[in-house]
């Protein structure tokens, strides 16, 4: 690709190509069904070609809404083809789940205010009013289900209890708390009589990606497994943090719920309604409580687990989220800005590596391991952005184009060397390559 009508035009046949109507899916064969994040990424692209389309896109996200306020991470498709994925979770378990649509019990980077917000600027007034009266009671439902849920002791944070929930799916944080502490005995077990090499012949991912540019196998058999207890208590929350496996306060997620309440706040003011005094408290609490996951011997944030209160000090993508939640101090900021300059941390020749290069976790290859994003390079941007950081930010897009330009629209990038990875023809990739586009050619 050469010219900036090319880029436009190819991110555009990538979007088409996912289209399924009302949803676009991430990717042909690997993805085929609707995700949380993915949908908002795309809308934010979308809407710079067709805001109707976009708006579509977010109305059909929100069928998926629980009615306890939970927006699910995966709305299933209902080709019969797909039963084993809807059989795994059996959301129709939970009495709050949806009834038209099926749906994991699990959520995802709360990335929807940030889209509606984007989508309705590109709407004239009239219709930019009714676009964010008719999605803000969705939003506060859901925001209010992350409190209440979410944070059981009232202290700010919300956590996450399934790795997909960060949505960096293998980040070194959670997959050390898996190997060390967490895996099963069974699970434990299939490693050492090596029978995880002859299972992992069987993943479907394998059929569309190589291996080592995915989940190692103990890794995936340890995430369904936590599934299937999830279904087994029919989504019940107290019952699965009753012996949870897993419950960490994740960096990643409250950055990005912390920018959303922004988001929803800024929603709620241009169309002059007040939102309810406890949310209020709790957002400014949520901010407040990020503090906490600052170590001051190493300068950065860190996700903690909710049960020991302990930080989970390594180092991944996430490190640099603080500044897209936008809460932190100018001091602060400033000392994540230089983490992005320093060689064996996130210096790589195509920026911005998902761990720090000089990590014992990096892995050039190994999804979010190690490989670039386009769509935490775009949350950085915009946190960039928010401390006055602009010329960074015009550099951090322009080189994120240059590698889709370089390399295609694919799912994730070799930091060295800028070799694509991953499902090619990724929408997120190509719809945020859009609005980078729009905004920094
Ligand atoms: C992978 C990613 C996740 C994304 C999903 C669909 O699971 O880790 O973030 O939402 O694919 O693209």
């Amino acid at each position: 690709m050469h010219s900036e009508k090319d880029l436009i035009a190819g991110a555009k046949e990538v979007l088409e190509m996912n289209d399924r109507g009302n949803y676009t899916q991430p990717a042909h064969g690997l993805y085929p069904h609707q995700w949380l994040w993915d949908s908002c990424f795309i809308a934010i692209g979308l809407r710079h070609l067709d805001t109707d389309r976009a708006q579509t896109e977010l109305i059909s996200l929100i069928r998926g809404q629980w009615h306890n306020g939970m927006l699910p991470n995966i709305i299933f498709r209902e080709d019969a083809k797909y039963r084993a994925d809807r059989n795994t979770w059996q959301s129709w378990l939970s009495p709050y789940s949806p009834d038209d649509v099926t749906t994991t019990g699990i959520t995802q980077p709360p990335m929807l205010a940030e889209a509606v917000l984007q989508v309705g600027k590109k709407l004239p007034w009239p219709e930019r009013r009714s676009w964010y009266s008719k999605m803000l009671p969705v939003i506060v439902d859901y925001h209010e289900w992350l409190f209440k849920e979410r944070d059981p002791h009232n202290e700010g944070l919300v956590l996450q209890i399934h790795p997909w929930e960060t949505g960096l799916d293998n980040t070194p944080p959670w997959m050390q708390q898996l190997n060390d502490h967490l895996l099963p005995f069974w699970i434990r077990s299939l490693r050492t009589v090596k029978l995880d090499h002859l299972i992992g012949m069987f993943r479907r991912d394998a059929q569309s990606v190589p291996m080592d540019e995915r989940f190692s196998v103990i890794e995936s058999i340890a995430m369904f497994d936590i599934q299937l207890r999830f279904k087994r208590k029919a989504h019940d929350i107290d019952k699965i943090l009753d012996h949870a496996m897993f419950a960490i306060e994740d960096l990643n997620f409250n950055s990005i719920f912390i920018r959303a309440n922004s988001c929803l706040v800024e929603i709620a003011k241009s169309i002059k309604i007040e939102l309810p005094e406890s949310l209020l408290m709790n957002m400014k609490k949520c901010e407040e409580a990020l503090e906490q996951l600052w170590d001051p011997y190493s300068g950065q944030y860190y996700s903690r687990d909710f049960i020991t209160h302990k930080l989970l000090k390594t180092p991944s993508i996430a490190t640099l989220l603080p500044l897209y939640g936008g809460s932190i101090s100018k001091e602060r900021a400033d000392q994540l800005v230089k983490l992005l300059d320093e060689r064996g941390a996130f210096a790589a020749n195509y920026p911005i590596p998902s761990v720090p290069l000089g990590s014992p976790h990096f892995d050039p290859k190994a999804y979010w391991q190690g490989p670039t994003w386009v769509n935490t390079n775009w949350l950085v941007i915009k946190g960039l952005e928010n401390y006055g950081y602009h010329d960074k930010a015009k550099a951090l897009a322009q080189s994120t184009i240059k590698l889709v330009e370089k390399s295609g629209f694919n799912e994730y990038f070799d930091p060295n060397n800028g070799e694509p990875y991953g499902a090619d023809n990724f929408s997120w990739t190509a719809a945020l390559a859009i609005d980078l586009d729009k905004n920094y050619s």
